[in-house]
């Protein structure tokens, strides 16, 4: 187990910390591992009624670890963390409350698609660079982005790549509530304890019913995951990963 994800509870809310912050919470296999057992043991646990999505001050996560793309596409690393982590995201059997405060960059960004509630600070921004570091959108993005979103607003983001600033998330609907840097842990909690104290046979009827049928959204996730493994392996890819592996040294 790592020490860069943090679980615990509060009363029926189960909080998972992501907990790199010299890395800005660039997520390693350990982090998807500890990550997708606490939302399958939470889903799993009738004591459990919420889960909550915490980063750190300034970084809710950089996205995927810049290293373990390039063991990934060298093949010394398997990627089946990660999907384990998606699939337990969008299988998810209870609802998910996330707070995000400054840098939201790829799987640190998609993942509030599979949100609930996300509450962001004012600094925060949602990044998804993926095609320009020559590789593909995840998590069921495509999926969900149009829907969530609109078509363009998805394009813009998905694969133009730009930058989502809180405002512009909110309007774009991909997001609850903007609230205080000073406010959000605490606005989130309250968030995920209010789901909690609900009825929860009759919440997850609604909450089933919102998400619609997840099959196809599964599907999504696998094929864009074989576009993505092999997208890792590409030069497009390689030059970019190593561009930032070695920007500080230039
Ligand atoms: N993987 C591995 N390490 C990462 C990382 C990532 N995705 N993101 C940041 N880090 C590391 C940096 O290398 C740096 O480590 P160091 O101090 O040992 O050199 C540390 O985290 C702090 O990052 P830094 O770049 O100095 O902070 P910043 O505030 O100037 O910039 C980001 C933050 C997130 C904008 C920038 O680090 C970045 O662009 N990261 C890559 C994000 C990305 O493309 N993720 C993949 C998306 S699919």
């Amino acid at each position: 187990m790592t020490d860069n994800v943090i679980v615990t509870r509060d009363g029926a809310v189960q909080i998972v910390r992501m907990n790199r912050p010299e890395k800005k919470n660039a997520l390693t296999r350990a982090m998807y591992e500890a990550m997708a057992k606490a939302l399958r043991d939470g889903d799993a646990d009738p004591a459990i009624r919420c889960h909550l999505f915490l980063g750190q001050p300034g970084a809710f996560s950089a996205g995927n670890d810049m290293a373990d793309f390039i063991a990934l596409a060298s093949g010394n690393l398997s990627g089946d963390d990660v999907f384990d982590f998606l699939y337990a995201l969008a299988n998810s059997q209870k609802p998910i409350v996330s707070a995000a405060d400054g840098i939201a960059v790829g799987i640190g960004a998609t993942m509030h698609f599979h949100c609930d509630l996300t509450f962001v600070t004012p600094r925060t921004e949602f990044r998804t660079p993926f095609i320009d570091l020559g590789i593909t959108p995840e998590a069921g993005s495509t999926l969900l982005a149009p829907v969530l979103m609109g078509r363009q607003q998805a394009f813009a983001m998905l694969a133009l790549g730009e930058g989502f600033s809180a405002e512009r998330a909110l309007a774009a609907g991909l997001i609850y509530r903007i609230v205080g840097e000073d406010e959000l842990e605490a606005a989130a909690l309250a968030a995920a304890e209010n789901i909690a104290a609900k009825p929860p046979e009759a919440l997850k009827i609604a909450r089933d019913l919102i998400l619609g049928p997840r099959e196809a959204l599964l599907a999504r996730i696998r094929e864009e995951g074989d576009h993505f493994m092999g997208r890792l392996k590409s030069d497009e890819a390689r030059n970019a990963f190593m561009a930032f592996m070695s920007r500080k040294k230039a």
